[in-house]
C-alpha cells in the first residue's frame, strides 16, 4: 500500500544506474524498472538512457500516450524528493 512507499532524494535515485538496479522517475513517481528492461518495445538501450534519472521529459517526447502508471504499477517504488 501507499504507506510503505519510500520518499527517495534525487542523490539516491542516481545510485540506481546500472543495468542489473535501474531506478527512474517518472512524474514524481520512482519506479524500479530493472525488470521491464528486456520488455520494452522501443529497447534496452533507449530505456537505460533514464536509469538513475528523471525520465519524465524523454517519456514525454517518445510517447506520451503510454499508460506508464498502469503497466508498471507493481514496480513503484516512492515519490521523489529534492535533496536536503
Ligand atoms: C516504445 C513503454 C521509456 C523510447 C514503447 C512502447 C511502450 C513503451 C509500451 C510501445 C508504444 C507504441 O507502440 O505505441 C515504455 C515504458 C517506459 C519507457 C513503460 C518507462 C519505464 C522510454 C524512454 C525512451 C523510450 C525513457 C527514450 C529514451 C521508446 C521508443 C519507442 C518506445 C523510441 C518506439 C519503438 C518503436 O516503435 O520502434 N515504449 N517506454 N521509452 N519507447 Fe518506451
Amino acid at each position: 500500500g501507499v504507506d510503505s512507499l519510500m520518499r527517495i532524494p534525487m542523490s539516491v535515485l542516481k545510485q540506481h544506474n546500472k543495468r542489473d538496479d535501474a531506478w527512474s522517475a517518472f512524474n514524481g513517481k520512482v519506479y524500479n524498472i530493472t525488470s521491464y528492461i528486456p520488455y520494452h518495445p522501443g529497447g534496452e538501450k533507449e530505456l537505460l538512457r533514464v536509469a538513475g534519472r528523471d525520465g519524465s521529459k524523454l517519456f514525454a517526447l517518445t510517447h506520451a500516450w503510454v499508460n506508464l502508471d498502469y503497466m508498471l504499477d507493481a514496480c513503484l517504488v516512492g515519490f521523489l524528493v529534492p535533496d536536503s
